[in-house]
């Protein structure tokens, strides 16, 4: 954890903040343990943002979520965009940054989509030393997340899980554990998700996401766009017995919902968490 605050919602599910529900959620002081932000959407010096960004940080715990980075990429790491990250984070007293364990930029060329790296020890070499350099930068541990993929390299050496277990060894990173990106995948190249999640280091997960994922028939697609399925809430309950009753969260970034269906969705991942808790009392007992 970055600092003390972290404890405050170790056990907590949280939800993603979308522009849609700012009002509702600032008039109403609805209650929600914590927040996270995608950070992207709120660099902004001045202005609206910056003041609901105020008015956020004074009431609720946040953690900051990143898609730009690009962090396997190839191309310099913008430190400009760092600077910002690092900007954000001071001003908002986040608990911490993440990104996503994939690159989205190629020579001038940006990817909407977060594209998967290759399992090689190449890939880990490069990736560990842009994760150091961010650290460094930001003088903190970041957490990298899982992804969900549509193709897999001919040149991969390695499972997913040694992948990512070897760059978070290598470069003392955190991890965000995306149990539904890990049953996409399932689904998409039959690897059997509980088996990876059991081979990561679980003592570095700091964070769970959680989403649904759109069903395409004979594949699926990491829309986050749906409740969350039953299957990944399976795996979930399954994941929590290995990583502890860490903080989760809700992702839901397409055909968003009213808030209710959203906080719904949350306080069924903390009917999870409760009885994970509950059940771990008593085998204690
Ligand atoms: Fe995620």
């Amino acid at each position: 954890m970055q600092n003390t605050q972290a404890t405050s919602i170790q056990h907590q599910a949280g939800i993603g903040l979308r522009s849609q529900h700012i009002n509702q959620i600032l008039d109403n002081e609805i209650a929600v343990p914590w927040f996270e932000l995608l950070v992207d959407n709120w660099l902004a010096d001045g202005g609206l943002t910056r003041r609901y960004l105020d008015v956020i940080t004074e009431r609720y715990p946040l953690t900051l979520h990143g898609v730009g980075l690009s962090l396997g990429g190839t191309e310099p790491l913008d430190f400009s965009y760092l600077q910002k990250i690092k900007d954000t984070l001071q001003h908002t007293d986040a608990l911490w940054y993440s990104e996503h364990l994939c690159f989205s930029q190629l020579q001038s060329h940006f990817s909407h989509d977060l594209l998967p790296l290759p399992y090689t020890e190449e890939a880990i070499t490069h990736v560990v030393e842009r994760i150091q350099q961010v650290q460094d930068f930001l003088g903190r541990q970041i957490l990298i997340e899982n992804v969900s993929a549509y193709l897999e390299y001919q040149h991969s050496r390695l499972s997913e899980s040694e992948f990512i277990t070897e760059i978070a060894d290598a470069a003392d990173c955190k991890l965000i554990l995306d149990v539904n990106n890990f049953y996409v995948n399932q689904i998409n190249h039959k690897h059997d998700a509980l088996t990876e999640i059991q081979a990561l280091p679980n003592e570095r997960v700091e964070e769970i996401h959680l989403a649904g994922f759109a069903d395409k028939g004979e594949y699926v697609v990491d829309a986050h766009n749906n409740p969350v399925a039953q299957g990944v809430w399976d795996l979930y309950e399954e994941t929590l017995k290995l990583t502890g009753p860490v903080p989760t969260l809700i992702e839901w970034d397409n055909d968003i919902p009213e808030l209710d269906i959203l906080l719904a969705e949350k306080d069924k991942a903390q009917n999870y968490l409760n009885t994970h808790l509950t059940n771990t009392k008593q085998q204690c007992a």
